[in-house]
């Protein structure tokens, strides 16, 4: 099968260090990739061949509707009786697609996948009835190829639980499946010939790699001390030309700026509201001078009415805790809270403190159903958020008050006591 292009003038294989080709297919004609990413340049799927003096690896392989593009380059190389080692990277169906048939075709190849993949690789392969053979991998197991040898790197949730990386020692090659990858088709191939990509490759991070922002910390522990002269990975072009940038640039879009700009020993919380009457505004004001009251703790207030959804995914990213407040309009929280709690796939909120307040006029479900929805995306609520009816009283507000002295307390590790009021400054 071929994927947009013409197999017949698409069959060489691409040497770009001694013994190292690329054998993988180009997608240029896609435009959609995996439902949700636009892909306007198409995709190029990144297989490699490995050859040396004792084996001949193959490293991840391609979609399988690209597969005859994949097996043709394959082909000129090697027979499928020379293949001795079969590496999977990472194990979504765009690299494994032609996994069944390269193993029919050389059945001898031992398989190496990291140990988190192993039932994902038994489900891919239920067709052949699991009688197949693999070995499992960590941090610094290595395959020898003879004069060769491949070096593996754990580095899970980038952007599968599976996804590991593989070194190729003598080359400084790193095989880096979907790290550093984009969606960027051009079959010049390498980066200091295809045209620009620098957007493919930052919309490829924000949507693939952001929401697991602490574990590419994690592996850039383990790339960085790596001498790099290529990195190939498994979409997009190949970085042979200063690749160090892109790790470097991985790095930076990988730590909060937030940290860098209010330092590391400050928490950051985030009230966003909207408001009918002027009174849920009214409880957002009171709930943001309560937090400011506690040290330690960075607070904004913003109405949803007067932004836009894209910085404000920004600052919830780095935030650490984070208060909605809306009205209850025909039992229901407004659709601008909805929208920014419905486009937060691309961020982890996970262990992130929330909360919700909210006034209303009949029955005011909006407060518990922002409180639901934050706890589906694994956010922790501490305190039962407030619901006024109407409009505020004084007591009603000081209750605004303390709450948000309850979360900025929380945040900082204080005892969330309540707070002693002087009601001469009220
Ligand atoms: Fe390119 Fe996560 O597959």
């Amino acid at each position: 099968m071929s994927c947009g292009v013409d197999v017949a003038s698409h069959r060489h294989a691409v040497e770009f260090a001694d013994g190292v080709h690329w054998i993988g297919a180009l997608d240029p004609t896609l435009r959609t990739f995996d439902i949700i990413l636009s892909t306007a340049n198409g995709t190029t799927y990144n297989s490699y061949l490995v050859r040396g003096s004792e084996g001949v690896a193959v490293i991840d392989t391609v979609k399988e509707n690209c597969s005859e593009e994949f097996f043709a380059r394959l082909e000129s190389q090697v027979d499928y009786s020379d293949i001795t080692v079969i590496v999977l990277n990472h194990l979504e169906p765009d690299h494994t697609g032609a996994l069944p048939e390269l193993m029919r075709r050389a059945p001898q190849a031992q398989l190496y996948i990291s140990q988190r993949a192993t039932s994902m690789l038994k489900a891919l392969l239920k067709p052949m009835g699991g009688d197949f053979d693999y070995t499992t991998v960590m941090t610094n197991d290595t395959v020898s190829l003879g004069n060769r040898t491949l070096r593996f790197l754990h580095t899970p949730f980038l952007h599968w639980p599976d996804t590991q990386c593989t070194y190729l020692e003598e080359e400084g090659v790193l095989f880096s499946g979907d790290v550093f990858g984009c969606h960027y088709c051009d079959k010049r191939l390498f980066n200091d010939l295809v045209g620009d990509f620098r957007f493919s490759f930052d919309y490829y991070y924000a949507h693939i790699m952001r929401p697991f922002k602490p574990h590419v910390l994690e592996a850039l522990k383990l790339i960085e001390p790596l001498q790099l002269r290529q990195i190939a990975p498994t979409h997009g072009p190949i970085l042979r030309e200063r690749p160090r940038r892109y790790v470097t640039h991985y790095r930076e879009l990988s730590t909060s700026s937030l940290t860098r700009e209010i330092g590391g020993d400050q928490q950051s919380l985030v009230v966003f509201y909207m408001s009918s009457y002027g009174n849920t505004a009214r409880m957002a004001e009171e709930i943001t001078a309560g937090a400011d009251d506690v040290e330690g703790v960075r607070v904004s207030l913003y109405d949803l009415e007067g932004g836009e959804t894209d910085p404000f995914i920004n600052l919830i990213e780095e935030a650490d805790a984070l208060l909605f407040g809306s009205p209850t309009i025909n039992g229901d929280a407004v659709k601008p809270v909805w929208e920014i709690l419905s486009s937060l796939a691309v961020v982890s909120l996970k262990g992130k403190i929330g909360g919700a307040f909210g006034s209303y006029g009949w029955s005011g479900e909006a407060v518990r159903m922002i409180e639901d929805r934050m706890r589906g995306l694994k956010m922790h609520i501490p305190f039962e958020g407030v619901r006024v009816k109407l409009i505020p009283t004084e007591e009603e507000l000081q209750e605004c008050r303390e709450f948000g002295q309850q979360i900025a307390q929380r945040l900082t590790g204080k005892s969330p006591a309540k707070a002693v009021i002087d009601f001469a400054d009220l």
